[in-house]
């Protein structure tokens, strides 16, 4: 048994390790998940001071979302099962959240609950993030692979119109052939559009400003929002040139345009396009007025043919991404109850 003095320097020595370890740790009352300690590493990731932790719940730290599995590991850990490694959303005080995995146990003869957790936030993100550019790489892929299979028919079918054409001996004959040529050049041409966004075809950059490219699209999407009934909102702030291709910025700019009308109900709503400088960022904003997106298909968004509408194709956004790579831009995307904001962020 220990004298009084020798444990509290025991105590001494083990606060000294948790003020200096950049793990966090928490103590919390397994009967009322009352906090009871946490130390500086823990207040430094939540940006909640000690004082504003200690003794109240620890659930109310802790993302709505991921409340419940709380319950549940402190449940486990009630019933003597081992709990190893969990991760949960930690509330911070500036309104973000930070993922947390905790490893955790259960002193039930001082009836507390000890957990050491580490901020795995970064690791997380990036490795959505390489997801992500895994699904657009099998977007790049299987656009090669489905554009080329069907030029060729095209090709072969062209060059019997054309042979045809110059047989026919009526000139509203040979009107109907020179017709299903444009035809099918027109097809030709979209399927080149389309496997320029694959990486077998490098695509041409030049020197211009978002803000005429934006411009120039306007009254094709004022167009579209009207018929719709809706507005646009213009709000371009003078951007430096960027290195782009313009094709392909109008598609994604008209990929996110569409998403945004339609989201947003037909009462006047309001869809900004935006431009702004960031840092060392040009950054376009589209922004919508909709009920924001599905959280069952947000962490999935940029996946070839996901969608959630009965005549869409869901590769509008997977052709976003695409771009955005090719143009060494990332796309952030906030979203919530009063509408989602699409963030193109192009480095200068
Ligand atoms: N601004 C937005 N607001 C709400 N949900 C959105 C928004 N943008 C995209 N989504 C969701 O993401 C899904 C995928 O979008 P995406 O543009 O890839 O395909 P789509 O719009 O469904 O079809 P397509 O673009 O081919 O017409 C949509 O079905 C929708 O559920
Ligand atoms: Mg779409």
């Amino acid at each position: 048994m220990l004298d009084v003095t020798e444990q509290k320097k025991n105590q001494k020595v083990l606060k000294r390790f948790f003020d200096l370890s950049k793990d966090l740790f928490c103590i919390v009352d397994c009967k009322s998940h009352v906090c009871i300690y946490i130390n500086p590493a823990f207040e430094k990731v939540i940006g909640y001071s000690q004082n504003e932790i200690i003794n109240s719940k620890i659930s109310s730290f802790i993302h709505r979302e991921d409340q419940q599995a709380l319950e549940n590991k402190f449940r486990e850990l009630k019933d003597g099962l081992s709990v190893k490694t969990f991760e949960v959303r930690c509330k911070c005080k500036d309104g973000s959240s930070k993922w947390v995995e905790w490893n955790a146990i259960l002193a039930p003869e001082e009836g507390l609950i000890y957990g050491v957790g580490r901020d795995v936030t970064e690791s997380k993100n990036i490795k959505e993030e390489m997801a992500r550019l895994e699904r657009v790489n099998v977007v790049d892929r299987m656009a090669a692979a489905v554009t080329h299979e069907i030029r060729n028919p095209l090709a072969a079918v062209r060059g019997f119109l054309q042979l045809l054409e110059a047989k026919g001996r009526e000139a509203q004959e040979q009107h109907y052939y020179k017709e299903m040529i444009k035809e099918l050049d027109r097809a030709n041409s979209l399927l080149t559009q389309f496997l320029a966004l694959t990486k077998s075809e490098p695509i041409k950059m030049c020197k211009q400003n978002l803000n005429t490219i934006i411009e120039n699209l306007y009254p094709l999407i004022q167009a579209e929002a009207k018929v719709s009934g809706k507005k646009i909102s213009l709000k371009l702030e003078k951007v430096p040139d960027l290195h782009l291709n313009e094709d392909q910025i109008r598609q994604m700019i008209l990929n996110l345009v569409k998403n945004g009308l339609e989201a947003m109900q037909q009462n006047g709503e309001y869809l900004a396009v935006k431009t702004f400088t960031e840092g060392e960022k040009v950054i376009l904003a589209v922004k919508d007025e909709g009920n924001g997106i599905d959280p069952r298909i947000l962490e999935k968004l940029g996946t070839p043919f996901l969608t959630t509408k009965k005549d869409g194709t869901g590769l509008g956004l997977s052709v976003c991404y695409s771009i955005a790579k090719r143009h060494k831009a990332d796309i952030k995307v906030e979203t919530g109850a009063g509408g989602t904001t699409f963030f193109v962020r192009f480095s200068l």
